[in-house]
């Protein structure tokens, strides 16, 4: 089984419309989308504990938009470093910190600017400084090669066309012996080609 359909698509353009969706999701996530956000979504659907994402900045619960619960996959330890790549506005990247704690790190990466600032300002408010935020692509990474215990991903691989490349990304990073715990959409068939090739079916 492949990891990705080949695409052929102006995948600039697809990370454009990504970025536009997604920041309106960091500023204004009760605005309408057509997926769930939110702690109470987490919460109900997906298994999230309610008093921890109670504790943690509203900022972050507020414009969550992920899919699963990597965090549920596996227990991360004290002093393990992690990755959350599309970290979006940090809520599994704070859990993560608080597991890791502060002889551990925790580093989010989002392509998205205002996800990113969103981020960053969650992480100030929770006062972790054990925690990073970095701009940048699942395909290339802004972290050191074999440097990662554990690297976690919730809704993001979905959207990124260049899948072999991203699945690289997260081989690179990871230490041996390192794991990925990740939570995302998996189709059990080919798409058509004009369906691969529909930004608007990427996106919305
Ligand atoms: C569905 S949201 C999930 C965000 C976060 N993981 C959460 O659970 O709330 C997808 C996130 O992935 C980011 N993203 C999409 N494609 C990306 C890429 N190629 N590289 C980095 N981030 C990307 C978007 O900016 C957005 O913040």
């Amino acid at each position: 089984m492949s990891v990705a359909c080949p695409v052929d698509l102006d995948t600039g353009k697809l990370r454009r419309e990504i970025s536009k969706i997604y920041g309106k999701v960091a500023v204004e996530p009760a605005a309408q989308f057509h997926f769930h956000r939110g702690p109470a979504y987490a919460t109900e659907f997906l298994g999230y504990d309610a008093d921890e994402l109670a504790s943690l900045p509203a900022e972050c619960t507020g414009s969550f938009a992920g899919i699963g619960n990597p965090l549920a996959i596996a227990a991360v330890q004290g002093g393990e470093t992690v990755v959350d790549i599309g970290c979006g506005a940090g809520m599994d990247l704070l859990l993560a910190g608080k597991r890791v704690g502060q002889k551990g790190q925790a580093i989010g990466i989002d392509m998205t600017e205002a996800m990113v600032e969103r981020a960053r300002n969650s992480v100030a408010a929770s006062g972790m400084t054990h925690i990073e935020i970095r701009k940048g692509d699942a395909t290339a990474l802004p972290v050191a090669g074999g440097s990662v215990d554990v690297v976690i991903s919730n809704g993001v691989l979905n959207l990124v066309p260049e899948k072999e490349l991203g699945f690289a990304e997260i081989v690179r990073i990871l230490r041996p012996g390192g794991r990925l715990q990740l939570a995302d959409i998996a189709l059990d068939r080919e798409l058509s080609e004009d369906v691969r090739q529909n930004i608007d079916l990427w996106t919305g």
